[in-house]
């Protein structure tokens, strides 16, 4: 089965052409320059650029995938969670092809799609599951006893792990979003040079908090600048990172232990993170759980990933009305 995967749920456009697994093109149009001058997405722009780029590159994805739009099996759109008008651009252009082609249809939950990222590479490994979802939107914690089903176990009571990465890479003046120049600004540093607290973690549960970490940074900086001392940038950096990375190690591998389960997923933008790669890798060694994340570019948003999980899906048979309407809060577990 042959399926186009659309999704617009934040800046990026994204399509992909998927077959059993296999990613046959997968492009992505980065609306990054168009926001960086904001600090941050504008959801109007973001719409707007949507629509301009969504046909041209549907047209080409086809073509890399090296088919026309009649062979095109089933459309996977994302449906949420994510800003509506940006949503509600895909989403019309994947009713659309459903509709003259007469392919299936499925709407898919961004996160959803994030954790079926890993079977673009790594086959459908045997649940259950952990899943660590962690992107600019979500930080979150979930056990899936099937495929399609899931148990939240916990979430970020503020920001998410993505979002105080961007916050602190702004401040530092690394730009937008700054999650990857942190990373590799971090590559430089000393990860143990400051001691920032670790929010929650050993609050016995599967909670995150994040927006504290945030302004010990600002608090410290402050202080070293008021005794006259400078701050190494990098120290920070991966000071900072390190303690981001402990909590999310330390609780992900707890949350499969106590599940015991013996796979855990990893999913979304932050997961990008060679830190936390490189962090997660070593704990999941050391205890026996396998750890699996998709290579770099499947992390970050992308259309291969809503594909996936969408053909799962209609493997299932189920299929999506073309009444459904884009949901910015979808949950996941439901
Ligand atoms: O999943 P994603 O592409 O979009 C959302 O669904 O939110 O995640 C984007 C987030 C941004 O906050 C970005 O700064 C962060 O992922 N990110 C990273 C890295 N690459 C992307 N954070 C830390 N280190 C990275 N290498
Ligand atoms: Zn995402």
């Amino acid at each position: 089965m042959k399926v186009l995967g659309i999704e617009t749920s934040c800046d990026e456009t994204a399509v992909a052409v998927v077959q059993d697994r296999r990613v046959l093109s997968n492009l992505i149009a980065s609306q990054t320059d168009l926001h960086a001058r904001f600090g941050g997405v504008v959801p109007e722009l973001a719409s707007r650029a949507h629509v301009e780029a969504l046909n041209p590159l549907l047209e080409e994805a086809l073509e890399d995938a090296g088919c026309r739009f009649a062979d095109i099996d089933a459309v996977a759109v994302t449906v949420g969670p994510g800003l509506v008008g940006a949503l509600l651009v895909g989403m019309a252009g994947a009713k659309a092809v459903a509709l003259a082609t007469g392919a299936e249809f499925i709407g898919v939950n961004h996160l959803e799609g994030h954790i079926y990222a890993n079977f673009l590479e790594h086959g459908a490994p045997e649940p259950p599951y952990v899943c660590l979802v962690i992107s600019g939107g979500h930080t979150m914690l979930v056990h899936m006893p099937q495929e399609h089903r899931y148990e939240v176990l916990g979430q970020t009571v503020d920001d998410a792990a993505g979002e105080a990465f961007d916050k602190i890479a702004r401040f530092m003046g690394l730009g937008f979003p700054g999650g990857p120049a942190l990373d590799t600004l971090a590559r430089e540093g000393d990860p143990s040079a400051i001691r920032f607290p670790r929010a929650m973690l050993d609050s016995g549960d599967y909670g995150f908090s994040l927006s504290g970490l945030k302004t010990s940074v600002l608090r410290h900086v402050k202080a070293e600048q008021e005794a006259g001392r400078t701050v190494d940038p990098a120290d920070l950096a991966a000071s900072f990172q390190e303690a981001i990375v402990d909590v999310q190690v330390t609780k992900t591998i707890r949350a499969a232990r106590e599940k015991g389960v013996g796979t855990v997923l990893l999913g979304g933008g932050v997961v990008a993170n060679t830190r936390l790669r490189e962090r997660m890798d070593a704990a999941g060694e050391q205890a026996g759980i396998r750890v699996l994340f998709p290579s770099m570019p499947l992390c970050t948003d992308n259309a291969a990933m809503i594909a996936c999980a969408g053909a799962s899906r209609l493997e299932r048979g189920e299929r999506t009305s073309f009444e459904v309407g884009a949901d910015p809060g979808l949950e996941l577990a439901s």
